[in-house]
């Protein structure tokens, strides 16, 4: 890809953020009626923001999330993939993204069509415990291929099953790769699932973690070894 052509999809890509940011605060404004199966529920612009200088220092090219929505999220995280202009050219980017909502992968799917990024976004559609176990699964049956291992993942669907959630996704996370959990600080409704969350990682010597208090809370996770 050319220089021109990835300042293109860098451009596409924040024009669809834009406009996701507007339909985002008229849901938190509660001036528009959508039902809670239809909202977006998005990270905030600045979460997005610091995902992209997180996952662009990071050099990350595989990530995983679990909780696609309309797909803001994972265009914050494309627009990190493209905007490494080195890393672009280089190497292979993906990103695999999971819902288990027809419609929000309707929306998604537009999303990243007309921003330009549909090439390297998966959308697997399905429970993200099932999901979870099969990749984790394939991941584990070449345990030595460093190919198949996600530099970061990003947790951000039902909270109840967080502990879950993160077993799986630490056996597929490489050494030096980061977890990061959404809203671990709001809403307040999730703070007994996000109690008990916290004390299963912190339990664990083979990850250092640590809350950020940006937008609705993120739990970064480092696995050390
Ligand atoms: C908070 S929203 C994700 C927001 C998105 N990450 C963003 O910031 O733009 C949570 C999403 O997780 C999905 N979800 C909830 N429980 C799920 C489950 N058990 N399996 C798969 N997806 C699930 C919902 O359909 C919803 O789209």
């Amino acid at each position: 890809m050319s220089d021109v052509d990835l300042n293109n999809t860098c451009l596409r890509i924040i024009k669809v953020l834009n406009e996701l940011e507007k339909q985002s605060a008229l849901e938190r404004s509660g001036s528009t009626e959508i039902s809670h199966e239809e909202s977006m529920l998005a990270i905030t612009g600045d979460t997005g923001e610091f995902f992209s200088i997180l996952l662009s220092s990071m050099n990350a090219k595989r990530i995983l999330e679990v909780g696609t929505s309309v797909g803001y999220s994972t265009l914050w995280i494309a627009y990190s993939l493209y905007q490494n202009k080195e890393n672009s050219r280089l190497s292979k980017r993906s990103i695999t993204t999971i819902d288990n909502n027809q419609l929000k992968i309707k929306k998604a799917t537009t999303n990243f069509s007309n921003a330009g990024v549909s090439d390297i976004i998966e959308i697997i559609e399905g429970n993200a415990i099932d999901v979870l176990k099969q990749l984790s699964n394939n991941v584990n049956q070449n345990p030595d291929d460093q190919s198949q291992y996600f530099d970061f993942i990003f947790l951000d669907a039902d909270k109840e099953n967080l502990p879950e959630y993160f077993d799986l996704a630490i056996s597929m996370v490489k050494k030096g790769g980061v977890i990061v959990t959404d809203n671990v600080l709001y809403p307040e409704e999730y703070r007994p699932s996000m109690a008990k969350y916290i004390e299963h990682i912190r339990k664990k010597d083979f990850v250092q973690s640590v809350t950020v208090p940006i937008g609705h809370g993120e739990e970064l996770s480092l696995k050390i070894r």
